[in-house]
């Protein structure tokens, strides 16, 4: 009887699949009314001889069945934390939704790339400039008329302003490496003026600087030309007008013409003027280079048809999806 208790007991307990139920097969031999029990509870009107054996014997039984029951339970809890915690690795992996790259960051990365295989290193400048490598270590003095050219935001009481063009890299550089040398310094500029069409406070341009003993017009043309075709296509035609900046002598504007289209100014560029290799601390006469500035929203309005800077800056993600 109690060893037909035990196996049906223990089956019973095996096969459970559902932990929720061994509650039930506790309370079925256990139970206040349970198969084990009324067999313990029937002792009492048996011989002491009989007792003694039929109780040791029930008394293991029920030993038996609660550790099956235990064993079974802390089996299926820790299968349940398993199969909970199971991830498939071989599973293809869920896409995260992806934003798209601001057509400032896409021209420049494609200038960025352009420039490398032509042997330019890129680099960073700051933003916040002092007086000095904005304007004074790039010939332009204090007092000078031509400051006015560039309308500063000038931070208050500190001595610093937000640079206004990205040439004071030119400087900085120079200061702290010895030619030959080719870098382009991408970044952003912030001037002091009515926003429109074609305004921003806030714009982005590439500073471009080349120095060597040989450095002539001929290399700054051959150079700008590959990247203008590079950039836009092989059919675009460039030409160079003088133009004025205080830190190239001779200085030039540079024109594009695109296929079917008017000539458009797009940059300014010049052979570096002596008075800035000076503030550098190079020797005087010993080296000749050439610089370039080049707007980087110019470039991405021309080459996506924007018409309208404030497109950029304005995060209204109908014009940024596009990209
Ligand atoms: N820094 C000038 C500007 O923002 C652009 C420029 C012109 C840069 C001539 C140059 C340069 O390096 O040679 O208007």
């Amino acid at each position: 009887m109690l060893d037909q208790i035990r196996q049906k007991a223990l089956k019973q307990i095996e096969a459970e699949s559902d932990l929720k139920n061994l509650e039930a097969i506790y309370r079925q031999y256990l139970g206040k009314k349970g198969e084990l029990t009324l067999v313990l509870r029937s002792l009492k009107q048996m011989s002491e001889k009989q007792r003694k054996q039929k109780g040791k014997l029930a008394n293991q039984v029920k030993k038996e069945i609660k550790q099956a029951l235990k064993e079974k339970q802390e089996k299926g809890i820790k299968q349940a934390k398993v199969s909970k915690e199971w991830i498939d690795v071989t599973a293809p992996g869920v896409l995260p939704p992806q934003g798209h790259l601001n057509p400032i960051t896409l021209v420049q990365r494609q200038a960025e790339e352009i420039f490398q295989s032509m042997g330019f290193s890129i680099l960073d400048g700051p933003e916040i400039e002092t007086e000095y490598y904005n304007f004074d270590a790039l010939n332009i003095p204090e007092n000078h008329p031509a400051r006015d050219l560039w309308d500063t935001f000038w931070l208050k009481n500190l001595d610093l302003i937000l640079r206004t063009h990205t040439s004071p890299m030119q400087a900085r550089y120079m200061e702290k490496n010895s030619p030959p040398l080719r870098i382009i310094v991408p970044g952003r500029c912030f001037r002091h003026e009515a926003t429109d069409a074609s305004h921003n406070f806030q714009f982005h341009q590439i500073e471009g600087l080349m120095v060597g003993t040989n450095i002539s017009v001929t290399n700054f043309k051959g150079i700008i030309e590959e990247f203008l075709k590079k950039f836009f296509s092989p059919d675009v035609e460039m030409r160079l007008r003088p133009g004025y900046f205080p830190f190239v002598e001779p200085g030039f504007e540079i024109d594009i013409k695109r296929k079917d289209r008017d000539w458009l100014e797009i940059m300014g560029a010049g052979m570096v003027h002596p008075n800035v290799f000076k503030s550098a601390g190079y020797k005087p006469g010993k080296w000749q280079g050439f610089a370039f500035g080049v707007g980087i929203d110019r470039l991405a309005m021309l080459k996506y048809g924007i018409n309208d800077i404030r497109l950029f800056y304005g995060n209204d993600l109908r014009f940024l999806r596009q990209f």
